[in-house]
């Protein structure tokens, strides 16, 4: 009797375990081992076409690849500066015993952290254009574990607050999906590198798996209705499962890039990342409009002294909203009304343009395009080559809408493809894009760095406006572990009057102000929004540790973190000696107990530290903070006392030289009795 053949992968480290299987009927099936647990009991593989047989049974292997890469790359930007991509891979080339005599190759990766897989479709005489039905893949997961979720094809799309509940609870779910299982695992969903294909939307059937159901091309997701349009050769992203035994690990994890194809566009050292204002804030509170009129916000005067603001403090950027024609039409689907290229009459934006470069600011344009797609697209082109013609290298775009066009989902095909074409119209002219109401983030920045950061989550605005009055404490400690982990995100943290007048009375931030300051290194975004406004930031003391803090990084560690309680973040600056401290909490007060021993051993820091004040607490006494200095080391702890709601946020400079004098005197000058 022949050998059966060996159709098992396993990661670098041997911890992770795939076996490929094809049942009695040939049809595809993948398991996967943690440790030899059982994560994944055999799981189905396949698709269902529309106008053709599925493509799901009747198969042989014709070939087997194996094959392992070890390469470190470098990111332009980022978290981390270095990444390194390390797997074995098995690549199973498929083929159908019927009359069509169809192919199909599935290629798995096992990295130490976690599996990708994919399908590839090859160019042959069976299968040129094709449409494909639904993707049949599924996750059996060996038990029923709880999940942290936010539901698919809702009003607001990517913008709920995630809920806990086991797995056989959930419907139809976004991913990125984090689990947690009983013995302390921790598992997520999602995928790498989707380019012209539709997001993966998680099925649940009321047992502990659940299963791949693609966005469909038209509104209606009951509907038997065509899912992707595609011709041979072709191929899906790839669907991703991390594995870590700390939830911080699974945010330290680069699966989700290392699935993406290498930078495309060169050098790209144009591409630079910011902290930036913006006229923004004051639209969500009401205190200006969007549209013309008396309270207009992005009027020429009130651009200028945001410049003014940015450049005093050495803030590099600022965006409007605002500034072009469209918005007095209420700009949730209306038709045809955003012109991309005209201004309101008192806005300059030729002016506006040279006053920010005067300053050495860099202004940030908009694109709302409010759902109507097919209005942008005939426009954008020009769009984005007016903002080139100014030297506004970045562009934040929207598409506050709940379907597209009246039609589409955001997440399907044709959105997809949408982002595509403006990710590389924007690289053909040197625009970095912040993406608001987005499809998910796959890593596609690994190719296209000029694609920084999006929304895709319950952001600060909801503060202002939320019906329910705003994201309660807990979401910012929720958000790092789920939303997160798919790539930065744009929640514009940073507010300073917590306690503003919003759209009712319920409204209001729920957090310290300390706990502001620390979300700005907990939540990364290479284009890091300050939200508020400047006049809540002009002289403010602790508006220190906004002008300082970073956006770009060489490493980041996960300190501590349990989901949705707390979580401690520390990242090192890509352009300097310094770290940067991020901590907070939920709605409980607590005390994190922190060693510094990530800091080089010879030499000594001064922590310039941002803290609750005894008294804080988010719903009583947001405003209270302190600031102090501390001279610490790498054999140094830490205690973080975070108030209920509250964080602290510290900067770790070495304590140099001629500084150390300075910091030594100024520390006895300011000890008890010095
Ligand atoms: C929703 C976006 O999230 C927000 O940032 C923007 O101000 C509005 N749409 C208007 O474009």
């Amino acid at each position: 009797m022949p050998a059966q053949p060996d159709y098992t992968l396993r990661s670098p480290d041997g911890h992770i375990q795939v076996v490929f299987s094809l049942d009695g009927h040939g049809s595809p099936f993948y398991s996967l081992e943690y440790k030899n647990k059982v994560i994944l009991e055999p799981s189905r593989l396949g698709f269902l076409l529309e106008g053709d047989p599925p493509l799901d049974r009747g198969f042989f292997v014709t070939n087997l690849e194996r094959r392992t890469f070890d390469e470190t790359w470098e990111q332009p930007w980022g978290e981390a500066r270095y990444i390194r991509e390390h797997y074995n891979e098995m690549k199973l080339h498929l083929q159908e015993e019927s009359i069509l005599r169809r192919e199909l190759i599935i290629v798995f990766r096992l990295f130490d952290d976690g599996l990708g897989f994919r399908y590839e479709f090859p160019k042959q005489p069976n299968l040129t254009d094709f449409r494909i039905a639904d993707e049949q893949t599924s996750f059996d997961f060996a038990a029923d574990h709880l999940a942290w979720w936010i539901p698919a094809y809702q009003e607001h799309r990517y913008e709920y607050l995630f809920q806990r509940s086991p797995v056989s609870s959930l419907a139809k779910v976004h991913t990125p999906l984090t689990l947690e299982t009983a013995d302390g695992l921790y598992l997520a969903i999602h995928e790498a590198n989707l380019t012209d294909y539709a997001a993966m939307v998680l099925k649940g059937a009321g047992g502990s798996g659940l299963e791949c159901e693609l966005v469909p091309w038209h509104s209606d997701p009951e509907a038997n209705v065509v899912r992707i349009r595609a011709a041979t050769p072709h191929r899906t992203p790839w669907r991703t499962l991390q594995i870590a035994e700390r939830p911080g690990d699974l945010i330290t994890s680069y699966l989700i890039l290392n699935l993406n194809e290498p930078n495309v566009l060169g050098d790209v050292s144009w591409v630079r990342s910011c902290k930036y204002i913006g006229i923004w804030w004051g639209m969500h509170l009401g205190i200006y409009s969007w549209g013309s009129g008396p309270s207009h916000g992005a009027t020429t005067a009130n651009a200028k002294r945001y410049i003014d603001f940015a450049a005093d403090y050495g803030i590099e950027g600022v965006l409007v909203e605002g500034w072009n024609i469209g918005w007095d039409e209420g700009f949730l689907n209306s038709k045809d009304a955003f012109d991309f290229t005209t201004s309101y009459p008192d806005f300059d934006l030729e002016e506006v343009a040279r006053y920010a470069k005067e300053k050495g600011v860099r202004l940030i344009g908009h694109h709302e395009t409010g759902g109507d797609v097919l209005n942008y697209e005939r426009q954008m082109a020009e769009a984005f080559t007016l903002y080139e013609s100014l030297g506004v290298d970045t562009v934040k775009t929207g598409y506050a809408s709940t379907l597209i066009d009246g039609v589409e989902w955001h997440h399907g095909q044709r959105m997809v493809r949408h982002h595509q074409e403006v990710v590389e119209l924007a690289a053909q002219r040197k625009i970095m894009l912040d993406v608001h109401e987005p499809v998910k983030d796959t890593g596609l920045r690994r190719t296209y760095p000029n694609l920084m950061t999006r929304e895709g989550v319950r952001g600060m605005e909801w503060n202002a406006w939320g019906p329910d009055g705003g994201n309660p404490p807990e979401h910012t400690t929720v958000i790092p572990f789920t939303r997160m982990l798919c790539g930065p995100l744009d929640y514009t943290p940073g507010l300073f009057d917590l306690t503003f007048q919003g759209k009712n009375p319920k409204n209001r931030e729920r957090t310290t102000l300390a706990k502001q300051l620390a979300l700005m290194v907990v939540l990364y975004s290479p284009l890091q929004m300050a939200a508020d406004m400047p006049e809540n930031y002009r002289g403010h003391p602790a508006f220190q540790f906004i002008v300082d803090v970073p956006t770009d990084w060489e490493e980041t560690l996960v300190l501590n973190g349990e989901i949705g309680e707390y979580i401690t973040i520390v990242r090192k600056d890509r352009h300097s000696d310094d770290w940067y401290l991020g901590s907070i909490t939920d709605e409980n007060a607590r005390i994190l107990e922190i060693e510094l021993s990530f800091l080089d051993p010879a030499v000594q820091y001064v922590a310039e530290i941002y803290a609750d004040s005894f008294d804080a607490d988010w719903e009583n006494n947001p405003h209270g903070y302190e600031i102090r200095q501390e001279l610490v080391d790498s054999a140094s702890t830490l205690e973080l006392v975070l108030a209920p709601g509250g964080g602290q946020a510290i900067r770790l400079r070495p304590a140099i030289q001629s500084w150390f004098l300075q910091d030594v005197g100024a520390l006895e000058a300011s000890a008890p009795g010095g």
